[in-house]
């Protein structure tokens, strides 16, 4: 019997290049059943909301979703179709998996990191005010129990996937109350995975390190200013956010996204890269169990990539992202 899993393509870019991840997993003979579902400019002159009430119940229901970038407003309109989604449905946990991929060129040809960031508090609770003209202040907020769980999240991740260590990022030399918490948590999750090797290090140390030397790290664990900006830092060392994955977790859902944004620059000009929501997709069928598949579609992507001809512009091919879609989908 075919599963069910929402489909979220989103909007820019997102329809072409969920088109082309669907199209993937079609090939590949995985029997979905794909339950569309609209957020962003759409839904809001439906509905009123970025992402309508049905959209959550919906996911929560399926518990799984595949989704393409949403653009969001500047300086007005409607809110982050993004964040309302991890906060609305409590995706905790955003995973990033940062991987050399032969052919794609980056400075490094070794990289294999996962960065894991907390997703729901730190410096992201919007908790802002103006205290008097010319002073505003911006409130960190950090918990034990969502300390834990993305302790936990990363220890498990590690363990699940044959990962050595774990390290924890931090600034609690300056923010001795917030990160020393965040810290003192992931020592004590440390303590119950014993064959996991666990250290801590400051962000800014780390930054330096990622970009001398990458290869020194395994799992990364931080909250969720340190992990924007980390998991970026990370992607660039692999080629760029075009060609990494991205999943947010929570208890009751998972949504498998690439994690570039919508790019209206070239918006429905068929030059979009799928490749990130094609590796999201990957990570979304080892969610499923379908581990043969997965293998089957990463070593068609690596063959893909010794092709320059069949590449869009970004990767240094002149492919648009429909012949690159049905060059892989030929390899699989
Ligand atoms: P962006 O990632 O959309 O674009 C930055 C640059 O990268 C542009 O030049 C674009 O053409 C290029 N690019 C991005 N993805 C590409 C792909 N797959 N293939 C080839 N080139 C690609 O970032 P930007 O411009 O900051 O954001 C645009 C919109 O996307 C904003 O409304 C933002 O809020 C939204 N966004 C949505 C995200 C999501 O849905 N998860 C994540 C990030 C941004």
């Amino acid at each position: 019997m075919a599963k069910k899993i929402a489909l979220i393509p989103g909007d820019g870019i997102g329809p072409e290049v969920s088109n082309a991840a669907t199209s993937v997993v079609d090939a590949l003979g995985v029997k979905i059943d794909w339950v569309e579902l609209e957020v962003g400019a759409a839904a809001f002159a439906k509905y009123g909301k970025p992402v309508p009430d049905h959209v959550f119940d919906e996911v929560k229901d399926l518990g799984v979703a595949l989704k393409g970038p949403a653009t969001t407003p500047i300086g007005g309109g409607f809110s982050s179709p993004n964040v309302a989604l991890r906060q609305g449905l409590d995706l905790y946990a955003s995973l990033r998996p940062v991987r050399t991929l032969p052919g794609v060129k980056s400075r490094f040809s070794d990289v294999d990191i996962v960065v894991v960031r907390e997703n729901t508090e730190g410096l992201y609770s919007s908790k802002e005010h103006l205290v008097v003209p010319g002073v505003a202040e911006s409130l960190k907020i950090c918990t034990e129990q969502a300390s834990i769980r993305i302790a936990e999240f990363a220890f498990d991740y590690a363990v699940k996937n044959n990962r050595r260590k774990v390290t924890a990022v931090h600034k609690a030399n300056i923010m001795k109350l917030t990160d020393g918490m965040f810290l003192e948590c992931a020592r004590k999750v440390s303590h119950k995975y014993g064959d996991i090797e666990y250290n801590e290090l400051i962000v800014d140390n780390v930054c330096m390190q990622l970009v001398i030397d990458p290869t020194r790290f395994d799992v990364l664990l931080m909250e969720n200013l340190y992990g924007d900006i980390v998991s970026e830092l990370c992607s660039g060392l692999v080629g760029g956010v075009g060609v990494v994955p991205g999943a947010n977790y929570g208890r009751k859902a998972v949504i498998f996204e690439a994690v570039h944004g919508s790019a209206p620059d070239i918006a429905g000009k068929n030059r979009a890269n799928p490749l990130g929501i094609i590796l999201s997709a990957r990570l979304m069928l080892d969610h499923i169990g379908e581990h043969a598949a997965s293998e089957r579609l990463y070593s068609a992507i690596l063959k893909l990539l010794s092709d320059a001809d069949s590449l869009t512009p970004d990767l240094g091919g002149k492919a648009g992202t429909r012949e690159m879609t049905s060059a892989l989908i030929a390899r699989l």
